[in-house]
């Protein structure tokens, strides 16, 4: 086998890849491996069109960009495509993660494959390899990728890493940063994005162990999507399990390689959390509301490349990175902040704000009285979200309002969204047994003019991800639309 190093290229291909592996953040021995990689994916592709040329009949229309012949892509601009790689844990969803190859192809994204042990009785590496144009990977000591220390290698030189199906003991080995195997090394060792699409039956799903993993993998910034509601491959059986679709899987995953770009230009105001309102200097109305899903948007939104300003009433939550945080307590604080934040492009009211506030607040502490108990006049707060939506001046283009309700949640929303004159209404059962205040998941339906959708519970990270693509779209096409 023939041996090049980097000081035998001439000058100019030298600066060209010192260049290249720059832009790339790469080494140059590393870049040298991926344009290696690339060409030898090019050539499986083509002796694949020799073995089993693609049947046009067959074949489903491609992306405009990535040319029209309807061959998964792994031919044009290969430098400059996202790169995938695909774990396919050991669970009946796995057959859909040969379709969920095909899909990313159709994005003209380079797959690589590890299948674990336990997925190998599911589907083969023949079949996965066939799919992907490329070595199927399945073995941590695999003694010809481990000369270069591959598993390393698998977790660094890829733009994100999808893990479909994601078995619940997938889930447990990433919450414990286990590494016994090659899929849960790669995912240990990576310092890329990685996307989970959980699969498994809905008692193994609703476990508190699974849950538990599944609220540290949250934490720890790991993306979700799905698992959907439906019915499971055991007879007779069904509730929330199913492995998303590789299409949701797709979008999922292109939400994470390009969100970043999605809201660039563009000024976002969120609130978020509770108001406390006060009845003395050490008393005061309170709610539930964390603030997660608040600031889980807010971040997300600075994510996608927007100058996000968060009104915050009191929670126990860090700051997310790259956004303004006004912090307030009160109600009318909170509407004074949000006012001040104006002109903005979007304004979503995700805090829970007090309805009323004592009438008036004594300003010192309030004794305990032998023979009576003291009354606490209310009085209604500033309705933030209605005055907002009602302005002539600098309203927001999109203006959207949550519904916490406990009971008849899209009557409600509709409601709400007509009464406040807002956008939209993303609507939410709080009931205790949700476990929605507090939690890390949460279930949503979007309610707009237009109608509702109903969302998966998902993770509130990925409810913000998936909103500020919504809101993304949506302020295009108000672009589109003109003034
Ligand atoms: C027929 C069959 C179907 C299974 N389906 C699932 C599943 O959908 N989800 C899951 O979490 N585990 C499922 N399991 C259990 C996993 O295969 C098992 O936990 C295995 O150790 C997972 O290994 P892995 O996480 O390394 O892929 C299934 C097992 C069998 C025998």
């Amino acid at each position: 086998m023939a041996s090049l190093t980097v000081r035998q290229l001439d000058d100019t291909l030298k600066r060209l890849l010192r260049l290249r592996a720059a832009r790339h953040g790469r080494s140059m021995e590393d870049e040298i491996r991926m344009i290696l990689r690339e060409a030898a994916q090019e050539t499986v592709c083509d002796a694949r069109d020799l073995i089993n040329p693609p049947n046009p009949a067959l074949a489903e229309p491609r992306r405009a960009s990535t040319g029209s012949r309807a061959e998964p892509g792994l031919r044009s601009e290969a430098a400059d495509r996202h790169r995938l790689v695909l774990i396919v844990g050991g669970g009946i969803a796995a057959y859909k993660s040969l379709d969920l190859i095909r899909r990313l192809q159709d994005r003209s994204i380079l797959v690589r494959c590890i299948l674990t042990a336990a997925a190998q009785h599911f589907v083969t590496p023949l079949a996965a390899g066939a799919l992907c144009g490329n070595h199927v990977h399945t073995d941590l000591f695999d003694p010809k990728s481990e000369f270069d220390v591959g598993h390393i290698r698998l977790a660094r030189d890829t733009d994100l890493i999808v893990v479909a199906p994601a078995t619940a003991d997938l889930l447990a080995k990433m919450a414990g940063g286990h590494a016994d195997d090659l899929a849960s090394a790669v995912l240990l060792a990576t310092d890329k994005p990685i996307l989970i699409a959980p699969a498994m039956n809905p008692q193994m799903w609703a476990a508190k162990a699974t849950q538990r993993n599944l609220a540290q993998l949250t934490t720890d910034g790991v993306h979700v999507v799905g698992p959907n509601v439906g019915e499971m491959a055991e007879r007779g059986e069904g509730g929330v399990g199913r492995m998303a679709e590789p299409l949701e899987i797709v979008a999922a995953a292109e939400l994470v390689l390009h969100g970043t770009r999605l809201l660039t230009g563009r000024r976002v105001l969120v609130t978020s959390g509770p108001t406390n309102e006060p009845i003395d200097p050490v008393r005061f109305i309170a709610n539930r509301s964390s603030g997660k899903q608040g600031h889980a948007i807010a971040a997300a939104a600075a994510a996608a490349g927007a100058d996000v300003v968060l009104v915050s009433g009191p929670v126990s939550l860090p700051d997310p990175p790259g956004v303004d945080v006004v912090k307030i307590e009160t109600a009318r604080q909170m509407l004074q902040a949000v006012e001040r934040a104006l002109p903005a492009d979007v304004a979503i009211f995700a805090a829970a704000v007090a309805d009323w506030r004592a009438e008036q607040p004594s300003d010192h502490k309030i004794k305990k009285q032998q023979d009576r108990s003291p009354a606490l006049k209310l009085v209604e707060n500033p309705d933030i979200l209605s005055t907002i939506a009602h302005r002539q001046a600098n309203r927001p283009r999109l203006v959207i309002g949550f519904a916490a309700e406990t009971h008849d949640v899209i009557a409600n929303a509709r409601a709400k969204l007509a009464k406040k004159g807002c956008d939209w209404i993303v609507a939410n059962d709080v009931s205790p047994e949700t476990g929605v205040m507090g939690g890390d998941s949460n279930t949503v339906h979007l309610v707009s003019a237009g109608g509702v959708e109903n969302w998966p519970p998902q993770s509130k990270g990925d409810v913000a991800r998936m909103l500020v693509q919504r809101i993304a779209r949506s302020l295009k096409d108000l672009d589109a639309a003109g003034p």
